[in-house]
């Protein structure tokens, strides 16, 4: 049940200056950072971390996107992490996003106007979808020895 899933704070986020913001809602739920890095995105690396999207009409907007600054990947880990983490991400569309939610509550892009400029919708955050995409994605972001292993003090109360 201890999962591991991959997050990033798209450049939207990391220019607006939410990173602390955005982690800070991560700790709060008692969850554990394992693995972090800045990483400014290439666009074959980009083609690789969205390879389910590569021939979607948003993608090369969504690709001008991810590589137009750098990006805070990092890996969380805690129970359930890849369904909860979602949760507490929301929706893609922050217009639909309920409040509380991180894209909501940082951002309010719709699909009616990003989809007719050609632009990707800006969200903020990318957190793996399910258990098998967080497998690929935490190990094409991260080597073996950039994950971490400690304890935290929630782990007194939760286990
Ligand atoms: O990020 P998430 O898993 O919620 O959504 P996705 O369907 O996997 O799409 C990946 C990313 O592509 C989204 O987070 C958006 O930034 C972008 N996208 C877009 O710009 N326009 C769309 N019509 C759909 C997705
Ligand atoms: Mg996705």
């Amino acid at each position: 049940m201890i999962e591991k899933t991959l997050v990033l704070l798209k450049p939207d986020a990391v220019q607006r200056g939410l990173m602390g913001r955005i982690i800070t809602r991560f700790e709060d739920a008692g969850f554990k950072m394992v693995g972090m890095k800045m990483v400014w995105v290439e666009k074959e690396f980009a083609k690789k971390h969205y390879s389910a999207h590569v021939e979607k009409s948003f993608y090369p907007g969504l690709e001008t996107m991810i590589t137009e600054g750098p990006v805070l990947a990092m890996v969380i880990e805690g129970l359930h992490a890849v369904e909860t983490v979602r949760k507490i991400v929301g929706p893609t569309e922050p217009k639909s996003a309920l409040p509380g939610t991180i894209r909501a509550d940082f951002a309010h892009h719709s699909y009616e106007y990003t989809d007719k400029q050609g632009k990707a919708i800006k969200n903020l955050i990318h957190a793996s979808g399910n258990i098998e995409e967080a497998k690929q994605e935490v190990a094409l972001w991260f080597k073996p020895e950039e994950l971490h292993s400690y304890k935290t003090v929630h782990e007194v109360h939760v286990f």
